[in-house]
């Protein structure tokens, strides 16, 4: 039988509880081996792969045969058309130096859809939760966004990856909306940019080139917010998720300045 959403909510949010807690008290103990990945800059600690682990094995005692794609370990077929797309930790370098937007990302994928997910700041104990057509909320507080009169008048998040050539890129963009918006933020979170979007502490949030595992969960919870997303699968590498009275503006405004020589970011 095809599982109920509201059920993998359930799951999505205990897992990120559970999983919150042991990032939170293992930096009370102290960040461990860090190593880099694709680039110098691009730091991933052991927490980030006990984390992970931590999850893969949960899942897969909790759901045999389910599908779990991970920023670490990779991806692990799916034998149920259900899949897991995780993140340990959203925001490895603020935890790393000790700034609390650093989250737990959890999404539920059946047959290709998103129908459910989980953000968990460990930090506030903050749990962000939606399942497809339930509504999100933070806790248990219905969440719905900001309503910017216009993109001149809001406060827009972004973030950049790891590889110098695609921040050269990400900086043309950024220079390009500065002058457009009331100002920009770069947390350093994209899970959590967009929660914080979808709770209207921002009007809108875009980055150029983002893993699934960093948005899968949280623009579920946009969307059933209220917010207009858009993804980098329909839009070229490009993520837009925003008030729907600004989010297209920002999109257009983007696609005027991506130049097609960048190709598409996978
Ligand atoms: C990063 C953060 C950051 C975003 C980067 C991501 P990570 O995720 O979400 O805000 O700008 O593109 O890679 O590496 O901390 O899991």
């Amino acid at each position: 039988a095809r599982p109920d959403p509201a059920a993998m909510r359930d799951l999505a949010v205990d897992l990120g509880v559970r999983a919150g807690r042991l990032i939170r008290e293992g930096r009370a103990e102290g960040i461990r081996d860090v190593q880099t990945k694709t680039s110098d800059v691009d730091v991933v600690t052991a927490m980030d792969k006990a984390c992970e682990s931590f999850l893969i094995e949960e899942l897969r005692v909790a759901r045999p045969g389910d599908g779990v794609y991970g920023e670490e370990h990779g991806e692990r077929a799916s034998e149920t058309g259900v899949r897991w797309i995780i993140d340990p930790i959203d925001g490895t370098v603020n935890y790393l130096y000790g700034i609390p937007d650093y989250a737990v990302s959890i999404a539920c994928e059946i047959d290709g859809a998103v129908v459910a997910g989980a953000v968990v700041r460990p930090h506030s104990r903050a749990v962000y939760h939606a399942y497809a057509g339930g509504g999100a909320y933070r806790d248990n507080v219905p969440l719905h966004g900001s309503t910017p009169a216009s993109l001149a008048a809001s406060l827009v998040a972004t973030g950049f990856g790891y590889l110098a050539a695609r921040r050269e890129q990400q900086g043309a963009l950024v220079a390009k909306v500065l002058g457009s918006v009331r100002d920009i933020r770069r947390i350093g979170s994209a899970a959590l940019d967009i929660c914080y979007a979808a709770e209207g502490r921002l009007d809108a949030y875009y980055e150029w080139g983002l893993h699934a595992w960093d948005f899968a969960a949280a623009t579920l919870i946009a969307a059933e917010a209220g917010l207009t997303v858009r993804s980098p699968a329909h839009e070229a590498g490009l993520l837009v998720v925003g008030a729907p009275a600004v989010a297209d503006d920002l999109a257009r405004l983007l696609h005027a300045h991506i130049d097609p020589s960048w190709g598409v970011p996978d």
